[in-house]
């Protein structure tokens, strides 16, 4: 393998052993930073962020194909099997609505039209969706005659949203790594996506592409089970898993206090709708063939047999919607 520094230079001719390729990392790392310094730490960590990027794509092959165990990663990572799920596990999950798509289409409520109102103040025209997915949002934010970006880092959803939404500028990006300038978006809103995003990077992020004064809306949607059916149908859907998500959360600076708003709405939708809303989560996409198949065949039973669903062709699916809005301090 020849082994070039970052100006193109060949520094050498590597043999295979790991010895070499740490070699040629401290080699790289040295001549990325330079004399050091802020902007040498700014250089070496834009490389270890595109290397760390490479090495979650090579983990998600390798699972996704089952061609390696947790331990295995672990292993060749100098990590152990623990170590290796804790770091990579929730990424994968987080990436695993593609799997998922038409499930995810049909299945998922939109939101309500009043939501646009607030999630975005009226000064507002350039709005980035972050974390698009098929374009449930963004469509509405379309709709409401706004500028729209959105962002998402699934190729199939990334598809799927540009043929339903061609309205909208979509891009193929992260929270944390947001494909556009500085200060270029008056607004920015992230539906049913926020807990997916390393925070730590993607408030900064965020911060960075918002012009001054502009806003950050978090939302989800909220399935209302003060109605008996709805609630069966939940304790069904997490008799294996759990989700803990905070819906109202507050971000930390620099954005200043939270403003919130809940709004209580119907979804119209079916019998089928419910079973693909169910197939599109991301704890039952990562269940076990078997497994999975089994709580969609009892979800299909509950709707078939409860009195108050049985032989109905619409469904009114209760939800309430939840916006924590901030402002760029
Ligand atoms: C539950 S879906 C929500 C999609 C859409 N906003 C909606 O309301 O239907 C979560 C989306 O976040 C995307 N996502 C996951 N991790 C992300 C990240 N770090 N940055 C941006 N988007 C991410 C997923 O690919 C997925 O499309």
């Amino acid at each position: 393998m020849r082994a070039m520094t970052v100006d193109g230079s060949c520094v050498r001719s590597l043999q295979c052993g790991a010895m070499d390729v740490e070699e040629l990392g401290r080699r790289v790392a040295q001549d990325v930073s330079g004399g050091g310094g802020t902007e040498g730490l700014r250089r070496l960590s834009g490389v270890i962020a595109a290397l760390e990027e490479r090495r979650t794509a090579v983990v998600e092959e390798l699972r996704r194909g089952h061609e390696a165990t947790w331990e295995e990663i672990g292993r060749a990572c100098g990590m152990t099997r623990q170590g290796a799920t804790r770091r990579w596990a929730g990424r994968l999950r987080a990436r695993s609505f593609g799997l998922a798509v038409d499930s995810y289409q049909h299945g998922r409520p939109g939101y309500p039209q009043a939501l646009i109102g607030s999630a975005v103040p009226r000064e507002a025209r350039r709005v980035l969706d972050l974390g698009a997915g098929t374009g449930q949002l963004t469509r509405l934010l379309v709709e409401a005659g706004l500028d729209v970006v959105a962002v998402e880092p699934d190729e199939t959803m990334r598809a799927r949203l540009a043929a339903t939404v061609p309205g909208a500028a979509v891009r193929a990006g992260s929270a944390e790594r947001i494909p556009l300038p500085d200060g270029s978006v008056d607004a920015v809103v992230v539906a049913q996506a926020w807990h997916w995003f390393d925070q730590a990077t993607a408030v900064p992020e965020i911060a960075r592409v918002l012009a001054p004064g502009g806003t950050l809306a978090l939302v989800w949607n909220i399935r209302d089970e003060s109605e008996p059916w709805a609630a069966e149908l939940g304790a069904l859907m997490h008799r294996t898993t759990r989700q803990r998500i905070d819906t109202a959360p507050v971000p930390p600076p620099p954005f200043g206090p939270p403003e919130r708003l809940e709004i209580r709405w119907e979804h119209p939708t079916t019998a089928a709708g419910i079973t693909d809303l169910v197939a599109s989560r991301s704890y039952v996409i990562a269940l076990p063939e078997a497994e999975r198949a089994r709580l969609l065949a009892d979800v299909e039973h509950l709707l078939a047999t409860h009195p108050d669903l049985a032989g109905r062709e619409r469904i009114a699916m209760p939800y309430l919607t939840r916006c924590t809005r901030v402002r760029l301090g």
